[in-house]
């Protein structure tokens, strides 16, 4: 494992508070009802992103399939990013539980264009053409804030055409920062809502899916149906809470600190960089990302090659700002060495 580990958000160790928080939370029996913790968590999620309920899952996937699974019936369309999470890098879920046909668009947003949109609802009523029933959003999309007008505009095309949005907004507080709005204003209109725990925000297991009380229930049988009733889950919901609690407000460090790596890592032999939020994107010569991500693994700074000429780096909670200079002063190294 590389000692500057910038793979993901979602490496990050519980810190001793958390620790110490998830050995003295409260639990009981979660499929009964029972676990305290799980409920506060729920209600403390549902209140910060203005819905009326959430369910706590044990990930992000789990939520995001739940909501598929909720929204659309077998053979329904689904429309989506190319390369959003929940149809590129669930396994095919939606196929297989929801059975559900993805029907995708490119493009560097997370958001369908207007022309998009409108091309594919033409002639929907055709007897030859599955029908469309949700559309998915994704923020942060690979550290991408979405416009919160491309949502306001899905979500208005979607009340026109009785259709459904979910939001998958596994780094929705990452995006909520960079917009300077409170989450409930980033969460406004689709009609349900995955956050995750685990990622930016540092805690070790869970998500939630937020929504009105009524897809909530359905969404709870949903999770038994998929065997994710959690029974004490009350210690790890004490992570989350904790994270609530602590570090909500700290996620602004990590997007400075992305900022400052890219400006490091830009202008080095063959790379370009930039910033999102909490992830800084490498552009290195065409066809060579593996080959880069390689070298910076054996100077022991840890990324993820996500397309043929583009790395992504990951700032989080155990990143701080030493690390940044030594993984830049680490890349430049390997990077000259390759371009040499
Ligand atoms: C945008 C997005 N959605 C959903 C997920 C799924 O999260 P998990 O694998 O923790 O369930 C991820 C994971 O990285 C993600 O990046």
């Amino acid at each position: 494992m590389p000692d500057i580990d910038l793979r993901s958000d979602t490496t990050t160790r519980p810190t001793p508070g958390m620790r110490r928080a998830m050995a003295e939370a409260e639990v009981g029996d979660d499929v009964f009802g029972e676990d305290p913790t799980v409920r506060a968590l729920e209600e403390r999620t549902a209140e910060l992103l203005g819905a009326e309920a959430a369910l706590y899952t044990p990930s992000a996937h789990m939520a995001n399939q739940i909501a598929v699974y909720l929204a659309a019936r077998s053979g329904e369309e689904v429309w989506t990013h190319e390369l959003s999470h929940v149809v590129a890098n669930e396994q095919g879920g939606t196929s297989v539980l929801a059975r559900v046909l993805p029907r995708t668009f490119g493009g560097p947003e997370s958001v369908p264009p207007q022309e998009v949109l409108d091309a594919w609802i033409a002639g929907t009523d055709d007897v030859h053409r599955a029908q469309p029933a949700l559309i998915t959003l994704e923020n942060t999309f690979t550290g991408r804030v979405m416009p919160l007008e491309g949502q306001r505009r899905t979500v208005r095309f979607a009340r026109e055409h009785g259709l459904r949005v979910h939001l998958d907004g596994s780094r929705l507080w990452n995006a909520a920062v960079a917009l300077g709005v409170p989450l409930a204003a980033a969460a406004e209109g689709p009609d349900t809502v995955t956050v995750c725990f685990s990622k930016g925000l540092g805690a070790p297991v869970g998500a939630a899916l937020a929504s009105d009380a009524g897809t909530i229930r359905r969404a709870r049988r949903a999770r038994k149906l998929l065997g994710g009733g959690m029974r004490q889950a009350g210690i790890i919901a004490a992570g989350a809470l904790y994270a609530l609690d602590h570090h909500l407000d700290r996620l602004a460090e990590d997007h400075a600190r992305a900022a400052r790596l890219a400006s490091g890592i830009g202008g080095l032999p063959g790379l370009s960089a930039a910033a999102h939020t909490n992830m800084a994107l490498l552009t290195t010569p065409a066809g060579q990302a593996a080959r880069y991500a390689e070298a910076f693994a054996a100077a022991g700074v840890g990324s993820v090659p996500i397309a043929p000429d583009t790395i992504r780096m990951v700032v989080h909670l155990d990143i701080p700002d030493s690390a940044i200079d030594d993984a830049v002063s680490r890349i430049a190294k390997a990077s000259a060495a390759l371009h040499g």
